[in-house]
Order: C-alpha cells, then structure tokens, then sequence
C-alpha cells in the first residue's frame, strides 16, 4: 500500500481529470460506491474458485458479526448500487464510470500491490455488439489522449451458459491426459476452473497446454456472430486489436466479449486496463435480466507507463521577496489580495535575507518574483524579475495587481 505524494500526485490527477473529460463525452456519468460491502457479494460474483475470492479478499467481520470485505474491484459494488437504487426504472440504459481504491492480498511487485487504484467503466442494458465496440473505442481513445503508446488491445470471447459447459468438458478431457506435464496448483483447479490452467504462467503448463481446444471453436451461433460483429464495428472505426484466444480472465462473471489491454513494457504485470460483458451477472445478483459490459484501467500501472513527473507540478506565478517588516506586510497583503483573484502567489513567511528568499523562489520554481524594498515601497516602486527571460524591470505599485493578473491571463 502506497502513499502517493507531491510530485507523483500530478501525474494522477492529469489521468483523473483525462478520464472525467474523454468518459464524458460517450455518455458516462461518475458513481462513487462504498470501499466496503458484504463479503457475500463479492462470492456471488467474481466467483468462489477465483484467486480473488479463495486467497486476496480482506475479509473481517464488524461488530455485529457481519462478514464485510475491502473492495477487490468496482463491477460487483457498481451492479450491487444500480440494483438496490433500481436506476433500471430511471433509465433502462445506465453508463457508469469510477475510481479509486481496491484491496487485493495479493504477492506485491512492480505493477502489483495491496492497494491499488482502478478507473472503471460500466454500460447496463445494452445487448448489442456496438456497445462492445463503443466501449473499447473509448478505451482505446483514452490511451491515445493521456499519451500511453506501446499497448496492444487483446480480444477473446468466453461464450455463454449455453456453448461454455462444453468447451469446459472439452478443456477437461485435454488436461486429463496431460495432468503429469501440470503444476500442482493446476493438477488442484483443472476441474474447478480449467480456464485458469491456460493462464497459469509454469513453464510445464504451458508448455502442455499450446494444443489445448480454443474456446473460439466452441462458440454458440449466437455467440460467434456477437464476436465478429464486434470486430467489424471496431474495424470500422479503426480501433486496432488482436485476438487472443487463449485470454482468460481471473473472475467468473464473464461472458461472451472479454479484452486487455496489454504491454510488455511492465514485466509480468502486462495488464493495464481489462473487462468484459457480464450478461448473467445483473440477474444472479437478484436484479433485472439485463446485460453488461465494461472494463477497468490500474492507475498505478499507467502511472508506471505514462512516467512518473511527467505532467508539470504547480509552480507559483509570483513569488513575493520582500526587505523589511514593513514591505513584508505589504507583500503579504497583495499575495493575499492575489491569491483570492486566482493568482497562484508564494512568499517566504519568516522575513529571511533577500538571498534566501530568492532561494526559496527558485525551489518553488516561481514563474516571476517581485522584489520590494523599504525605500522602494515610499516611492510605490518594485522591482519585477522574470526567470525564464532573466529580465528585471522597475514597475509601479498602482494597479500592481491589474498588471500582474493581466501578465497571467493573456487577452483572447
Ligand atoms: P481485473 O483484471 O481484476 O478486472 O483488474 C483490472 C485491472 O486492474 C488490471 O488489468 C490491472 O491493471 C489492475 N490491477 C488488478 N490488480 C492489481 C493489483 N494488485 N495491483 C495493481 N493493479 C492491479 C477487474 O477488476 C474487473 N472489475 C474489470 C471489469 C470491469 N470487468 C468488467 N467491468
């Protein structure tokens, strides 16, 4: 668990705020859930065989013996809320988006930790393969808007209760003749989950497993034109992907249309961004028979990605240097006066030399400094230091604070 501290934070906010920005114009409003629910919510719906549900939940029971549990992701939290809110009557689609915190107990390394942070998308009511397309467009759109390249957007499709049980029996007819070649943990969940086994990163099993039946020649009819619509929609407005039939995803509520958004630029932690539709998952968590869809980014792996740094840290626009008592308190009025009109202003408090503030101007990376002296300040004169040019100019201090918030703000 992290503290992300001044300095990273802009980086942060610079993907918040692109997030809120590019969301909003396909249509997405924000909602903010609990960090906490009943564990039993979080069973029903990634799946009791998950390694999220068996290894990673902080589970603890409250002072009434409830079982609650840290958030491990914003999907279940997000249905949980439109059913209880039955937002399905306000409006029969709901676009959704989130961010923040989620809690895994899981091995930290780069690109993994206990805390983390998600920014999260979710489309409730729509069927059709557009909002497939539409949803990893905007996916697509917001990588190319924070600047983040070298990633590739992976598509699989997992079927529906009606063509997965078999692709299931047939991937368990496959491992059985090969359980010798699997790793214990496999050889422990071939039956439970033997998607898992596909994704499992043992040299031996996947080795083992490079034959195994693709779930893509298992599909329903109605599952397999859902699938290349999806593709032809995306090929038509040029949304590059690939197809990864062996793309399994680690909770249970997927189906038919699954992605990632992958890099090799993160060592073992490729996943930058993942989701799929959950067409069953409304229903089985006692709501209304609707489908959806949707996918969530790790900020810390696109933080990772985009650099941290990399996006400007707040800089003064006037640092205010001051020689003497009484100049000091007239510079602490007009960085007040200044500081209430949107100027952002800075002075050094504790009256240090001239050289120490200039000092403290130049840590802060103030954009300009006026310098006051006492004999100065009888005449109603000041001296304007600019630092990207070095230019140092004498100015009057009638209608100071016009000038320099004109300075600031140039005429359209
Ligand atoms: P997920 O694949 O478990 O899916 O997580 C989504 C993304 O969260 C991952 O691709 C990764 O970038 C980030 N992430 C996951 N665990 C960690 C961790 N321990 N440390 C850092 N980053 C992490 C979900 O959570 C689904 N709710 C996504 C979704 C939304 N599906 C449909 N709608």
């Amino acid at each position: 668990m992290n503290d992300i501290l001044p300095g990273e934070i802009e980086t942060w906010q610079f993907l918040e705020v692109e997030a809120r920005r590019i969301f909003g114009t396909y249509g997405f409003s924000e909602i903010r859930v609990p960090l906490v629910e009943k564990t039993e919510l979080f069973c029903r719906s990634i799946g009791e065989t998950t390694d999220i549900v068996e290894k990673e939940m902080y589970t603890f029971n409250d002072k009434s013996d409830n079982s609650l549990t840290l958030r491990p992701e914003g999907t279940a939290p997000v249905i949980r809320s439109f059913i209880q809110n039955k937002l399905h009557t306000k409006d029969p689609v709901a676009k959704l988006y989130y961010m923040g915190p989620m809690f895994r107990y899981e091995r930290p390394q780069k690109g993994r930790y206990r805390q983390f942070h998600q920014i999260g998308a979710e489309v409730i009511g729509i069927e059709d393969p557009k909002i497939d397309a539409q949803v990893l467009t905007m996916l697509a759109h917001y990588f190319d808007a924070v600047g983040i390249k070298d990633v590739e957007l992976q598509l699989n499709s997992l079927g529906c209760p009606e063509c997965r049980p078999a692709y299931r029996e047939a991937l368990i007819g496959f491992l059985e003749a090969r359980l010798n070649a699997l790793c214990d943990d496999c050889r422990r969940r071939y039956r439970t989950n033997p998607l898992r086994v596909l994704d499992c990163k043992v040299p031996g099993c996947k080795e083992a497993t490079i034959e195994a039946p693709s779930v893509l020649d298992h599909l329903c009819v109605g599952c397999d034109e859902h699938f290349n619509k999806v593709q032809g929609y995306l090929r038509n407005v040029g949304t590059p992907f690939t197809i990864n039939a062996r793309m399994v995803r680690g909770l249970d509520y997927y189906t038919k249309t699954t992605f990632e958004m992958v890099t090799n630029s993160l060592g073992s932690q490729n996943a930058v961004a993942a989701g799929g539709r959950y067409d069953g998952l409304i229903k089985d968590l006692g709501g209304p028979p609707l489908p959806g869809i949707g996918f969530a980014m790790g900020v810390e792996r696109l933080v990772l990605m985009k650099g941290q740094g990399c996006v400007e840290p707040n800089r003064p626009d006037l640092f205010l240097a001051a020689l003497g008592d009484e100049a000091a308190c007239y510079a602490f009025g007009l960085m007040s006066s200044l500081q209430r009109r949107g100027l952002h202003a800075e002075m050094e408090y504790e009256g240090k030399s001239l050289k120490a503030q200039l000092r403290r101007a130049d840590k802060l990376q103030a954009r300009r400094v006026l310098i006051i002296g006492g004999d100065e300040l009888a005449r109603r004169e000041a001296q304007l230091r600019t630092m990207e040019s070095s230019s140092q100019e004498t100015i009057s201090l009638n209608g100071i604070e016009e000038f320099l918030l004109a300075g600031l703000t140039p005429a359209p």
